[in-house]
Order: C-alpha cells, then sequence, then structure tokens
C-alpha cells in the first residue's frame, strides 16, 4: 500500500496529508482554535457558508502572520444560491466576509437534485474560476450521476468531491467512481463526528494497540492509504497534533481490511443523509 504524503488533483494543484475541519469552531474561541492548529502544521481550513464562522476564517488568516500563498482556504457554496447569478454573488459575499481575495477550493456543498439547479451552480463555479475568485473547484455529496451531468454539460471535471466516509460508512463504490473519473475523494466526518463511536470502536482500538497509535490516527492512515484526503475537526491542540501526526506507520493490509468490514452499508451514515434525497439550503 502507499502513503501519500501529499495529493495531486486533476488542475495540477496539490493538498498535503490533511485538513482542518470547521463546523462548530466559531467566534473568538475559533480564532485561537484555528491558530493552535496552524502552529501544530495544518495549512487546509475547511469552511462553508453554512458553519457561520467564514468571518472568523478569514480573520484567523489574516492575524496568522502565515504568508497568504502558504494557506489553503476551501469554502462551499449553499443549496439557497444554486441559481447562476446567486451562485456567482454569493461566491463574492463570502469573500467579503472572509477578507480574502481569492479561495483556493471551492465546493458545491450538496447537489439537492430535485432543485435541478446543481448543473448551473457548477457553471457558475466555472466561471469564478475564470474571473479568478476560485483557484481549485470541486463538488461536495454529489453522486455518479450528478458529477456526469455537470461534466457533460461543461466539459469541466471537479477536482474533489467531498464525502462522508468513517469506518461506519466508508462509501467506497463512490470512492471508485470518483477515482474513475480522476476525482479526488476527500472524506468528511472521518470519526463520525459525535455520533458515531469508531474512536473507540473495539476493532481500531485493537489495531490501535498493535501499532501503538491512537485510534484516531489509524482511521485517518487507512483513509490516506485508500488515496483519500481527511478533512477532521478538533478543538484541542492534542487532537490536532494527533491527527497531523498519522503518516509514520504503515497499516499492513489484514488491519485495513478489519477496518473495511466495519461498514454498515447505508445504515451507517451518522444522520442518513443519502444525497439523492437529503436537500440542505445553508
Ligand atoms: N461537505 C459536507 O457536507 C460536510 C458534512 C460534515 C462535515 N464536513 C466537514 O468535515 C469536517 C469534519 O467532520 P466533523 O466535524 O463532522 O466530525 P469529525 O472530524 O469526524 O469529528 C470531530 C469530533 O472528533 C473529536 N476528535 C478529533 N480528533 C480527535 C482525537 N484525536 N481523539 C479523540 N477525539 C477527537 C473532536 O473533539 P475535539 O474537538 O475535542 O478534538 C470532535 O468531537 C467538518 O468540520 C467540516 O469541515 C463537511
Amino acid at each position: 500500500m502507499t502513503l501519500y504524503d501529499k495529493f495531486y488533483l486533476n488542475d495540477g494543484t496539490t493538498l498535503p496529508h490533511v485538513g482542518l475541519g470547521t463546523v462548530h469552531i466559531q467566534g473568538g474561541k475559533g480564532i485561537h482554535q484555528i491558530h493552535s492548529a496552524l502552529d501544530v502544521g495544518y495549512r487546509v481550513l475547511d469552511t462553508a457558508t453554512g458553519y457561520n464562522n467564514e468571518g472568523m476564517v478569514g480573520e484567523a488568516v489574516r492575524s496568522s502572520f502565515i504568508p497568504r500563498e502558504q494557506l489553503y482556504v476551501s469554502d462551499k457554496l449553499p443549496g439557497l444560491a444554486h441559481q447562476y447569478d446567486k451562485a456567482i454573488a454569493l461566491i463574492q459575499e463570502s469573500l467579503y466576509r472572509t477578507g480574502l481575495d481569492y479561495f483556493d477550493k471551492y465546493l458545491i456543498h450538496w447537489p439537492n437534485p430535485k432543485e435541478e439547479l446543481y448543473v448551473e451552480a457548477w457553471q457558475a463555479l466555472v466561471n469564478a474560476q475564470k474571473y479568478g475568485l476560485i483557484k481549485t473547484i470541486g463538488v461536495s455529496n454529489f453522486l455518479p450521476e450528478h458529477l456526469d451531468n455537470i461534466i457533460e454539460a461543461t466539459g469541466i471535471t471537479p477536482a474533489t468531491n467531498q464525502i462522508e466516509r468513517h469506518p461506519y460508512f466508508n462509501n467506497k463504490d463512490l470512492i471508485a467512481e470518483n477515482d474513475k473519473r480522476g476525482i479526488l475523494s476527500e472524506a468528511w466526518s472521518p470519526f463520525g463526528r459525535e455520533i458515531n463511536d469508531t474512536l473507540t470502536n473495539a476493532t481500531i482500538k485493537e489495531i490501535a494497540k498493535k501499532y501503538d497509535r491512537s485510534p484516531a490516527q489509524v482511521i485517518l492512515n487507512w483513509d490516506n492509504q485508500h488515496h483519500v484526503f481527511p478533512v477532521v475537526r478538533s478543538a484541542s491542540q492534542k487532537h490536532q497534533y494527533d491527527n497531523f501526526h498519522y503518516l509514520d506507520f504503515e497499516l499492513a493490509q489484514e488491519d485495513m481490511d478489519k477496518i473495511d468490514a466495519l461498514d454498515q452499508g447505508e445504515k451507517g451514515r451518522i444522520e442518513g443523509q443519502n444525497p439523492n434525497e437529503y436537500e440542505e439550503f445553508i
């Protein structure tokens, strides 16, 4: 198996081995938590309009004293702005909120397929990239038919697809579909958030003991060896450190298989959010 210290995207850019999730990281306390992560070494910050923290993320970036070009801010378009004009205006508004000149990466947060507007939203991202507002464009929670529809309409393939993925819902078929199209899979909620008990699962704990690593490091290593970019949230510097340093060991195939076998299919989803049914507008 291979471990990736960076991930190459189909637009010629790269991502490091891990990104920091920021849902629930907010306000003045949030700035300290982001600075703590930057001190550990994180450079990718994953936000969304719906997280109500774009201003905080921008402030944390500007007050970090790390050169802008070394930081990587990834934001997301909410479902309420899938119409073309609304999408362009919302991307600009998000830039004003962050106080940044461009986003390094920008994703459509959910396809909301019943609205039939995600192709229009994708066209807006394609053009926003041409205008210089965004460097890398991608999607989130897109299923194969959604991917094919946007690629066929615009000729442009997303660089990444950020999807639900953790040991109880490993989403391996969608990852294979992303791979087939040259799209990097990003894992959201790699630990199953505060809802699933992946970090205290007996199999994961047993594997962690075998390698003398933490359950968190085992899960992130498993993602990486499956060529998946993990987006993980932690407000604590101890956990941030742990999660950043997961590359110095290699899970054997038999242990990769044991984690793969924890998958529970659809019932393993954290909140049952099947992208064909679930809709999110904020
Ligand atoms: N695209 C989408 O639709 C979508 C959906 C959901 C999430 N996301 C993105 O994915 C990111 C990550 O997902 P998430 O925030 O839902 O959950 P997560 O990263 O799976 O889990 C976060 C939880 O794990 C704990 N934790 C982190 N590191 C730990 C460690 N080493 N040991 C023990 N506990 C640890 C955190 O507590 P502490 O803070 O105490 O460490 C927190 O309670 C989000 O923040 C967001 O950026 C995207």
